[in-house]
């Protein structure tokens, strides 16, 4: 079975699939979640997802409301870059992409706000674009996997994580379901390998994973040197 089936497999049987963005194709509602979800815990996000999504229910509607209308459905998350990206980034798809999303992973990603991983998310979610992510959970799965050391932060541990993320989707059916594959390595890193205590014992990549074998789950991935 391949990384991806494996993945795949284990998404549709133990993965998440109650998390209110889920089953939307919509990229409003999918970026919106993806912004949202970025530094803030699932169970903090959903109650602001919501009410966000009452008062702004489609991508015009946010586009149309002023900054200081904005701001209040996110008093609370914190990191308000984030807030202010959003409500420029529907302006700059209004204007510049008469109101649709684009359908780009490239595209996306220039967009203010969305780096390349959200990008790939959005396109994979909405697009089945076989477009891999690479966010802290998915780091801390494939520097487990395959040993990788070097602090994720660093450029060069990056690089060697995206030609992983990358590698997963060579030789992969056509037909592979990406919404699916993407949410399974979300679900694993933030339900099963956690930072600390992981729950290999339940982990369907356990048999390949390096850090499993040699017991470094709690070396991998590398701590930031401070
Ligand atoms: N973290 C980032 N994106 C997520 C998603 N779509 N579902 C759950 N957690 C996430």
């Amino acid at each position: 079975m391949s990384f991806a089936g494996t993945v795949i497999d284990w998404q549709r049987e133990r993965g998440r699939h109650d998390l209110p963005w889920q089953g939307s194709r919509d990229p409003y509602r999918v970026w919106l979640s993806e912004i949202m979800l970025q530094q803030t815990q699932v169970a903090t996000v959903i109650p602001y997802y919501d009410r966000f999504l009452s008062r702004f229910p489609t991508l015009h509607a946010l586009a149309r409301a002023s900054q200081e209308e904005v701001m209040p459905y996110w008093a609370g998350l914190g990191y308000y870059a984030r807030a202010r990206n959003l409500h420029r980034c529907a302006r700059v798809i209004v204007d510049d992409w008469h109101g649709a999303f684009p359908k780009n992973a490239d595209d996306i990603a220039k967009l203010p706000g969305i780096g390349p991983s959200t990008a790939n998310a959005i396109a994979a979610f909405c697009y089945n674009a076989r477009q891999p992510i690479l966010d802290g959970n998915v780091k801390r799965v494939f520097c487990r996997y395959y040993g990788i050391e070097g602090e994720t932060q660093k450029k060069a541990t990056e690089a060697v994580l995206w030609e992983r993320a990358w590698q997963h989707l060579e030789a992969v059916p056509d037909d592979i379901d990406m919404a699916a594959y993407t949410q399974g390595l979300m679900d694993l890193g933030a339900t099963l390998c956690t930072r600390s205590k992981p729950a290999c014992h339940r982990c369907p990549l356990a048999g390949h994973c390096v850090a499993k074998r040699e017991g470094r789950q709690a070396q991998l991935p590398t701590p930031r040197q401070r």
